[in-house]
């Protein structure tokens, strides 16, 4: 097989190809191995620290519940509680970390944090999620597409609507240009990802026969998808006050019925990274709703709960695939 043995997961842009398919190959391995009860402890006696700064279910159980299954041992920090950051700078803490654990998990602010932690900790550190990118995310997206669609990654037509400079839309762009999809974002202007990661990704894209387009238009930006993907339009660490703006610039681009007829195709499948605004049923779901209606959520309701809405099935691939980039990256 590959050899990523000790090395870091801070970007899907630091892996070849290859290297991507092998990690979504392991991850449905030990999805098979673990529902048949025959999956194998690669991590035992390792140690894992989890450090976040900022909030989060998916990714936290993922890498506790990932471990566990492996057979190594978990510390979770998080925002309070540590020395980071605070009295301690992030190339100590990392080298101290780097005593005493076998890999490092990171959430939190700059990518620039992620790279030092793995420059001066001497061990794999893994990014689970920064403002710039997310990418053990895209390994579950991307998991969930193959086993709901019956075409090979570099025939899936990926569409991602909404904020289109967010960590999430980033780390998809990345991973598609890798993997030679055809993908688009789709959103207004003011909110186009940096022309410079663009420029890399489409350099990326003609290697691999990919396809990056950005766009404004909905109706031809969404049209043949495969998979139709939003995320929230306000991101953590984000202020409170670009609410307002987002909602006004990106109300066209909600994912509702009428977006997802406009794509034309019938099997279509949803995507979301969650958590999502899509009900009544959270604080900040209440609040949008009594400043802004119902429109000023990234998703219906009917959609986010519709037939062609594979949420779950992704959030669930979280765990499988950040097991396998533990695995490929410190398993025996
Ligand atoms: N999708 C995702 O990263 O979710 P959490 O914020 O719950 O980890
Ligand atoms: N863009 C979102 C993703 C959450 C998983 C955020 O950064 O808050």
């Amino acid at each position: 097989g590959f050899n990523l043995r000790n090395r870091s997961f801070l970007t899907l842009m630091d892996f070849s190809p290859k290297e991507i398919r092998y990690l979504l190959d392991l991850s449905k391995e030990l999805k098979r191995a673990k529902a048949a009860g025959t999956e194998e402890p690669r991590l035992r006696r390792k140690n894992i620290v989890i450090l976040f700064e900022k909030d989060s279910t998916r990714t936290r159980c993922s890498f506790e519940v990932a471990a566990l299954d492996q057979g190594a041992h978990v510390t979770y920090l998080g925002p309070t509680g540590s020395q980071m950051g605070k009295k301690e700078s992030i190339a100590d803490t990392a080298r101290v970390l780097g005593r005493m654990y076998d890999g490092i998990e990171y959430r939190g602010f700059d990518q620039a944090i992620v790279e030092e932690l793995a420059a001066y900790s001497g061990v794999p550190v893994w990014n689970g999620l920064t403002d710039a990118d997310h990418p053990t995310q895209v390994l579950a997206d991307f998991l969930t597409a193959a086993e709901h669609l019956d075409k090979p990654y570099g025939q899936m037509k990926f569409v991602y609507v909404g904020d289109g400079r967010n960590n999430v839309a980033n780390a998809l762009m990345i991973g598609a240009a890798k993997l030679g999809m055809n993908f688009r974002i789709v959103s207004p202007r003011e909110l186009f990802p940096a022309e410079g990661l663009v420029q890399k990704c489409r350099d990326v894209a003609a290697l691999t026969r990919g396809r990056i387009t950005i766009t404004d238009a909905v109706a031809s930006g969404v049209a043949d998808a495969d998979v139709l993907y939003t995320d929230v339009w306000v991101s953590m660490g984000e202020p409170e006050e670009v609410w307002e703006q987002r909602i006004r610039l990106l109300r066209p681009y909600q994912v509702n019925e009428a977006m997802l007829d406009l794509t034309g195709n019938d099997q279509v499948i949803f995507e979301h990274c969650l958590p999502a605004f899509h009900d009544l049923k959270t604080k900040i779901g209440r609040e949008i709703h009594e400043k802004f209606g119902l429109e000023a959520m990234e998703v219906t309701d009917e959609v986010f709960e519709g037939s062609h809405s594979v949420v779950f099935d992704e959030a669930e691939n979280r765990m499988h695939t950040i097991k396998a980039v533990m695995v490929a990256t410190l398993g025996e």
